[in-house]
């Protein structure tokens, strides 16, 4: 038996102020998107907006449905999107601005574990790391330049 320790790495900013003037713009349009989110069941908001290396921007939101399940997250929402428009261009990072719609929440909120999967498997395919930053409604920022430091332990396509 042995002990192994795994760590991960995160950048925290005080403020959006404080971001690269590239993670500014993803979040001024994550927080856009944000309020045409379709969250009536959950009433909780999520924004996300990606960078392609081809300077585009995708962004989308959380879309719920009266069968629960049938709903989607905003990250995967984006990312599938980015995925399907520019099926040969690589993500550079993402910007994910979440929260209640009746509480401002100001503690960063990051992607689910669904999602980190998704995040993961788009790692895989582009074979670079993925940035992303995650925030409330207001308050601090977290990045993180790898999924990796999100979803230790990573189910890929090596094992099928
Ligand atoms: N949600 C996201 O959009 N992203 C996440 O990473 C977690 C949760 C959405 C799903 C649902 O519409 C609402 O937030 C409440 O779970």
């Amino acid at each position: 038996m042995k002990k192994i320790s795994i760590n991960s790495n995160f950048l925290v900013y005080d403020s959006i102020d404080d971001l690269p003037s590239q993670a500014v713009k993803l979040f001024e349009s994550a927080k856009k998107i944000r309020k045409t989110a379709y969250s009536k069941y959950s009433n909780f908001s999520v924004g996300v907006s990606v960078l392609m290396d081809n300077g585009e921007i995708i962004s989308g939101t959380n879309q719920e449905n009266a069968a629960y399940p049938s709903g989607m997250c905003a990250e995967r929402t984006a990312l599938f999107y980015a995925n399907s428009k520019y099926p040969n261009s690589n993500i550079i990072c993402l910007a994910i601005v979440a929260g209640s719609n009746s509480k401002i929440n100001k503690t960063p909120i990051a992607p689910c574990g669904g999602c980190r999967q998704v995040i993961s498997e788009l790692e895989t395919k582009q074979d670079s790391s993925i940035g992303m930053y995650f925030m409330g409604e207001e308050g601090k920022v977290v990045f993180t330049e790898s999924i990796e430091n999100l979803l230790p332990f990573q189910f890929d396509s090596s094992f099928l």
